[in-house]
């Protein structure tokens, strides 16, 4: 989105973030589930966030349903409302980050090149950003339908859903891949524990 409003600069402060993460013992970084509506983004995300908390990390996750009833609710599902939800979503996981916080986000984010400009929003803010796919089949998504909401866009009642008449663009170089239909929510957990420690995320 073009920038409206002009003669705004980012204000620097006299604390930096440099001294909120050793006030933390942490630096910030976001980790970012994708995948299918079903695929366990939240339920990874939940998982995760615990395991780390009982770490001792300072830990916050973005959730889908969550951030559409409050700071989203102007949106819907168009492209150009995803793009919007996702843009928005990746600003606020960068402020999060400034501030020193593991962010744990799980939205759909059907669309790589909304994906691709939080990446850079990150790298341009010198922010460690991990993508990891939620990877399941279509049709084991449909078949968990937690919401009922696969059922309801076969019928035809919910329109533009992803995987069913709206698209879903895989991510071609996620960090990592995780196909909870073929693992189980504590390998998924140890597995972005081990990717986070390799990525100097944790100690
Ligand atoms: S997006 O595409 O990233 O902006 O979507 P997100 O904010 O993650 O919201 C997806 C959740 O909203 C429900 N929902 C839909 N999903 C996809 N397509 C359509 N049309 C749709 N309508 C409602 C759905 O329950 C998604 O939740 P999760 O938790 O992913 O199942």
């Amino acid at each position: 989105t073009e920038q409206k409003a002009t003669n705004v600069f980012w204000h620097e402060g006299e604390v930096t973030r440099a001294d909120r993460n050793k006030l933390l013992g942490q630096k910030g970084a976001t980790i970012w589930f994708t995948g299918l509506s079903g695929s366990g983004k939240s339920t990874v995300a939940v998982a995760l966030e615990k395991a780390l908390h009982a770490q001792g990390r300072l830990v916050y996750r973005l959730d889908g349903d969550n951030v559409r009833l409050g700071i989203n609710k102007n949106l819907g599902f168009s492209a150009e409302d995803r793009a919007e939800n996702i843009r928005r979503i990746g600003e606020i996981a960068k402020l999060f980050v400034d501030a020193g916080v593991i962010v744990l986000s799980s939205f759909v984010s059907p669309y790589r090149a909304d994906r691709d400009t939080v990446r850079e929003l990150h790298v341009a803010g010198e922010m460690d950003f991990i993508e990891a796919y939620v990877d399941v089949p279509l049709a084991e998504a449909e078949k968990r339908d937690p919401k009922g909401l696969y059922k309801k866009a076969r019928a035809g009642q919910i329109k533009n859903f992803t995987g069913i008449d709206d698209p879903y663009e895989a991510p071609t170089a996620p960090e990592i891949v995780l196909p909870s239909h073929e693992m189980s929510l504590e390998d998924e957990v140890e597995a972005m524990l081990a990717l986070l420690k390799d990525r100097d995320i944790l100690p």
